[in-house]
């Protein structure tokens, strides 16, 4: 496959933040390494299945303005996170950087995202995804080492603190590196081949650099399992759904609800559940419902009414009847995926209440399946497992380039690096494309096009920092027809002259933290 320059580079334009919703319909495809063509978000929930970020706003204490404005767009399984930020439970949040150039504006959002989390709690991680870049990037050691200070040095003068705090370099954490090892172990060629593309020529670096992804992004649970948080662009979702996947391979047991001795597939079940719940069990001979029963009354059922397909129907009738005589009961399963003896024997002691133990499973009478599932959890802890929880996302909206198009790395006029001078970073402004209009008067009639402007873009995604109202009366102005783009531009490149200036002074102030914190800034192999 192509190894493309980092997710910005080949990223197109997220709508800014009005539409909710964002139009264009090219194709979509969530390619790390490669073209992560995002012109239609829409497209991300229904083809990818990342949930809506609107939909759990409410749920999250005193949301980041990122959030608020809709530039964080999407998730996965943001709940038991905010649920943990709320109720002052433990949580954390990670996220990795390749250090293969400048950290820019773009990077920017993914530092206040980890800094948010922490601020609110959460055991946060950044981390410097060195292998990575070296691998699927070509860098040297020398160049990497530069890059990844430059990062460490951003994300401390925005204000993440390295002694609350974990940074690491992948290259030199041995623990991690065993994870990654550990997690390889539960993924093959083919899959990888399935997810990223990689074929034939692809090199065995470039895969152990996805396994080591794999452990970075569990890293933070490995003393313990808690909900955690990666807050990326969409172009990593791939990798989020993989370490979903491993977090849920490596566990002991998988529960489940059923209602006999037997497994049956999810189709089945959904079956037997549904007339589990018309049957009455007085209607038969002892009162009690038999998985005879059931089977006669599918068998009674016209096949359209059941709606499921012919081999399901095949299958489960052929259990209902070998189980003959079995009553149907509600329960909820514990299934031994990878579990040792001890542990199994662990988890039978631990269930209370009705319980009967098979072969591969216990099956508990009185437990819900929420609380199963914590159990299960815990018996696996105090074996020797990792409990994982499925690890969740954030997804932020990648930034328009200030000459229009793709925000790019290579192209240092379309994008704003906090380590331009102020001065740089003022012109760079003044020279951006915008939204508005061929000539003033047509402006004062028509108003602007603030979401299609990168100069609003960066009024929302930075500069209006916490000030809702701020990026709303530019946003206004602007469609209002009151706003002009001269002026306006004015404004923010004054505005990202004097984030520049402060930021790079603060920069030079963390220095001191950095070397003090408990990462390896010179690389061995440089
Ligand atoms: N692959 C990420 C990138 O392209 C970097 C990365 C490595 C990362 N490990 C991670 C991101 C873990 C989030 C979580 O930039
Ligand atoms: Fe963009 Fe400002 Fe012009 Fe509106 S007025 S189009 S926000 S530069």
């Amino acid at each position: 496959m192509m190894t493309g320059d980092d997710p910005l580079e080949e990223s197109e334009s997220g709508k800014p933040v009005t539409d909710g919703g964002a139009a264009g319909a090219d194709d979509v495809a969530l390619d790390p390494w490669g073209s992560s063509a995002v012109s239609d978000y829409r497209k991300l929930f229904e083809e990818f299945g990342i949930e809506r970020f609107d939909e759990v706003l409410e749920e999250v204490p005193d949301p980041h303005y990122l959030m608020r404005r809709g530039v964080i767009f999407g998730h996965r399984d943001y709940r038991p996170v905010a649920e943990a930020l709320r109720e002052g439970e433990d949580a954390a949040v990670l996220s990795g950087f390749m250090p293969t150039g400048d950290p820019h504006i773009g990077h920017k959002l993914v530092f206040d995202e980890i800094i948010w989390h922490q601020q609110r709690g959460a055991d946060a991680y950044g981390l410097i995804a060195d292998l990575e870049a070296n691998s699927a990037r070509g860098m040297s050691w020398d160049e990497i080492d530069e890059h990844a200070r430059d990062y460490l040095l951003s994300l401390l003068a925005l204000g993440f603190d390295p002694e609350e705090g974990t940074l690491y370099r992948q290259s030199t954490n041995r623990e991690l590196q065993d994870l990654a090892f550990e997690l390889g172990a539960d993924a093959n060629f083919s899959e990888l081949e399935a997810i990223y593309g990689f074929d034939g020529g692809t090199d065995v670096s470039h895969m152990q650099s996805v396994v080591t992804q794999m452990a970075d992004i569990l890293y933070p649970q490995l003393e313990e399992p808690k909900p955690t948080v990666i807050p990326v662009g969409p172009d990593q979702d791939p990798h989020v759904r993989l370490a979903r996947d491993l977090a849920e391979r490596t566990r002991f047991f998988k529960v489940s609800k059923a209602y006999a001795s037997f497994e049956l597939e999810p189709a089945e079940r959904d079956l037997v559940a549904d007339l589990y719940e018309q049957l009455d069990p007085a209607e038969f001979d002892d009162d009690s419902l038999r998985c005879v029963h059931v089977a006669e009354a599918i068998e009674e059922t016209p096949l359209e009414e059941l709606g499921v397909p012919a081999d399901t129907l095949g299958s489960v009738l052929t259990k209902l009847e070998e189980a003959g005589m079995e009553p149907v009961r509600p329960r909820t399963r514990f299934f031994d995926r990878r579990a040792t003896d001890e542990a199994f024997d662990a988890l039978i002691d631990a269930i209370d209440g009705e319980k009967r133990v098979y072969e591969n499973h216990v099956d508990a009478f009185e437990l819900e399946v929420g609380e199963a599932e914590e159990l299960a959890r815990e018996v696996e802890v105090d074996n020797g497992g990792y409990g994982f929880r499925p690890p969740s996302s954030i997804y932020h909206r990648f930034m328009t380039g200030l000459t229009g198009g793709k925000m790019s790395s290579s192209v240092p006029a379309s994008h704003i690096s906090l380590l331009d001078d102020p001065e740089d970073g003022y012109d760079k402004v003044k020279a951006a494309t915008t939204g508005g209009r061929e000539t003033a008067a047509e402006q004062r009639e028509k108003g602007g096009k603030a979401d299609e402007c990168p100069v609003y873009e960066l009024y929302a995604y930075l500069l209006a920092g916490d000030d809702d109202e701020f990026a709303k009366r530019v946003y206004d102005e602007c469609v209002g027809g009151e706003r002009l783009c001269g002026d306006c531009k004015e404004q923010a490149a004054q505005l990202i002259r004097e984030f520049l200036a402060e930021h790079q002074e603060k920069r030079a102030e963390v220095e001191g933290l950095l070397e003090d914190a408990d990462i390896e800034l010179e690389s061995p192999r440089a």
